[in-house]
Parts: structure tokens; sequence; C-alpha cells
């Protein structure tokens, strides 16, 4: 059996362009929450960008930066935590994630992704010739891991504010479970 879970955390997961980041400020604003966004960190203790982690150390150093985050976040406590995109297209990390916080997917269609991200040139793994395939095949390869998340919103039709609403009631329902 599994161990009860004590949520005392979010987790939004998603895929880039889903206001991951956007939504998770709002949430943790109305919890009183610490908002805690998993790239930032990373490029802050890299004292890189993202773009630079990958073309200088490859994404597998970017993951490995990653999985040790995650090692860190069950130790917080009252945080929202914005997740890279592809942070949890790895079993080890989405149990984790788990353990200690309401994971929340942000769901988009490639197309709405595609209009949101176009125009952007800091996400490594977009910058292909044919984006808009390129994030139909990631989304493809990694929908069976959003698809574990405890909650699934979709953010194609309704605005960031109504989204953050959405987890805020859903994260008050799981204290009260
Ligand atoms: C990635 C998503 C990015 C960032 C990196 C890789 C991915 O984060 O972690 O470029 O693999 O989907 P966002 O989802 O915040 O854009």
């Amino acid at each position: 059996m599994l161990p009860p879970r004590n949520l005392h955390n979010v987790a939004l997961i998603g895929f880039m362009g889903t206001g991951k980041s956007s939504v998770g400020r709002l949430v943790a604003d109305a919890l009183h929450f610490t908002f805690l966004d998993t790239d930032r960190v990373i490029e802050a203790r890299a004292g890189k960008t993202i773009r630079e982690i990958f073309e200088q150390e490859g994404e597998p150093a970017f993951r490995e930066l990653e999985r040790r985050i995650v090692e860190e976040l069950a130790r917080r406590n009252k945080t929202v935590i914005s997740t890279g995109g592809g942070l949890p297209a790895n079993e080890a990390n989405l149990a984790s994630l788990k353990t200690h916080a309401l994971v929340v997917c942000l769901w988009a269609s490639p197309e709405t992704i595609f209009e949101r991200v176009r125009g952007q040139n800091h996400r490594p793994l977009l910058n292909d010739p044919d984006p808009l395939g390129q994030i139909r095949r990631l989304l493809t390869e990694r929908e069976p891991y959003y698809r574990q998340a405890d909650v699934l919103v979709n953010t194609g039709l309704r605005p960031l504010r109504e989204v953050a609403g959405q987890v805020i009631h859903q994260f008050r329902l799981s204290q009260h479970g």
C-alpha cells in the first residue's frame, strides 16, 4: 500500500507555454505560499540561462540538475512549485512530488501551445525547424506522465486567473479530504 500523502505544497506540471509560472504566482499569492520555479532555481545556481546549459552541457546535465532540485523540494512547506515541462517525464521525479504536493497538470492543445510560445527563443527544445511538429511529438511522449497528475486543468479556454482559481479550489479540497 502507498503511504498516506501529506499535501502541504502545490506542484504545477505541464508542457511549455501552459502558464505554469503565471498561474503559480497567482496561486501562491492567494494561499500566502512561497512561489518557486525550478527553471529559475537552476539558472540562479548555474549562473547561466537554460539555453546556455543545454548548449554548453547538454540536456542530460540539465535533467540531472532538475533531479537534484526535486529531491530538495521534499523538504519544502507551503510552496507553490512551477516545474519545467520535462521534469515530470521521469517516474522518480513525479513520485517524489506526489509525496508532498498536490500535483496539478495544466493542459493545452499543441496549437494553443504553439500560439503561446511562437516568437520566444529561450526554450532550446522548441528551437526546431518544425516547432509545431516538435510540440506534438513531445506532448504525445509526455502525455502518460502528465496524466498521472492529481488534477488536470485545461487552460486553453479560460483566462489564467480562472485557471488559478481552479487550482486553489482543488488544493483546498485536498486539505479537507
Ligand atoms: C523544458 C521546459 C522548459 C525548461 C527547459 C526544458 C521541457 O520549462 O525546463 O527548456 O523539457 O519541456 P517551461 O516548461 O517552464 O518552459
